[in-house]
C-alpha cells in the first residue's frame, strides 16, 4: 500500500519525506488556501522536495472546458509525475476521458459512493479518492464504501486504483488498509501518530539504560 501526504505545508513535507518512503503528496484547494501563497509556487516547491514522486493537484474549473484548461496549465507549469484531481461532478466525468486522451494522469476526487467510483473508473481515471472521514461523518460507512470500491474494481477487472482520503484517526487507516485499497493519503499528524508510540520510546530508553549499566556510556555497539 502506498502512503501519500495530504498537505501543502512545505515544512511538514520536508520533515516527513526525510523519514518515510512516501509515494507522493496530495493537495486540494482547501489545503493550498491554508498556505496563503501562490498556487504554482507552492506546487513547484513540493515538486522540488519530492522529485518524481506523485503529486496530485486539483483543478478549480467547473465546466469541462475550464477543467481541461486548468489541467493543461498544471501540466505545463508543474508537469512530471503529476495527477490531475478532478471532482466527480457531471462536468468532471465529461472531462476525465478527455484528459486521459491528452495523455494526462487523472485522480477522480470527492467520491462518496461506490457508484461514483465505478463510473469514474469507466472514464479511465488512474485513481479514485473516496473521502473516508467525511463519509463516516454522515453515515459511519466510510470503510464499507472503500471496501465496496476495491471489491468492485477487482470484480470488474478495472485497472483504476483506490486512493483513500480524508482521515481523522489511525483506526480509520488500519481499517481501510485491511479493506485492500492500494493507496492512502493522510495528514502529517496521522502519519506521525501511525509511526510513533510512547511505549516504543520507553523501550529504547530501557535498552540504553541496561546497556550503559554494564558497558558504560559508549553509544554504539562498534
Ligand atoms: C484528498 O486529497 C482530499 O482532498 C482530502 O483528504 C480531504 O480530507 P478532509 O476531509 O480532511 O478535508
Amino acid at each position: 500500500m502506498l502512503y501519500l501526504l495530504d498537505t501543502a505545508n512545505i515544512g511538514e513535507i520536508e520533515k516527513a519525506a526525510a523519514v518515510f518512503p512516501l509515494a507522493g503528496v496530495t493537495t486540494n484547494p482547501t489545503i493550498i488556501a491554508q498556505e496563503k501563497r501562490d498556487f504554482f509556487a507552492i506546487l513547484k516547491e513540493i515538486r522540488a522536495i519530492i522529485g518524481e514522486k506523485m503529486l496530485h493537484a486539483q483543478v478549480l474549473g467547473e465546466t469541462c472546458d475550464e477543467i481541461i484548461r486548468d489541467a493543461e496549465a498544471l501540466q505545463e507549469k508543474i508537469g512530471g509525475n503529476l495527477y490531475i484531481k478532478v471532482p466527480v461532478s457531471t462536468e468532471g466525468y465529461k472531462a476525465m476521458p478527455r484528459l486521459k486522451a491528452r495523455g494526462m494522469k487523472v485522480t477522480a476526487t470527492a467520491i462518496y459512493t461506490p457508484g461514483q467510483a465505478l463510473l469514474a473508473a469507466n472514464c479511465g481515471v488512474d485513481f479514485t479518492a473516496p473521502y473516508l472521514n467525511r463519509i463516516d461523518n454522515i453515515s459511519g460507512m466510510g470503510v464499507t464504501v472503500v471496501q465496496m470500491i476495491t471489491d468492485l474494481f477487482r470484480i470488474h477487472s478495472m485497472p483504476t486504483r483506490v486512493l483513500a482520503a480524508s482521515f481523522k484517526n489511525v483506526q480509520q487507516v488500519n481499517d481501510v488498509s485491511l479493506a485492500g485499497c492500494q493507496a492512502i493519503t493522510i495528514g502529517p499528524d496521522i502519519l506521525w501518530h501511525l509511526a510513533e508510540h510512547p511505549l516504543t520510546d520507553m523501550s529504547i530508553e530501557q535498552f540504553n539504560r541496561d546497556w550503559r549499566a554494564v558497558y558504560g556510556p559508549g553509544k554504539c555497539v562498534y
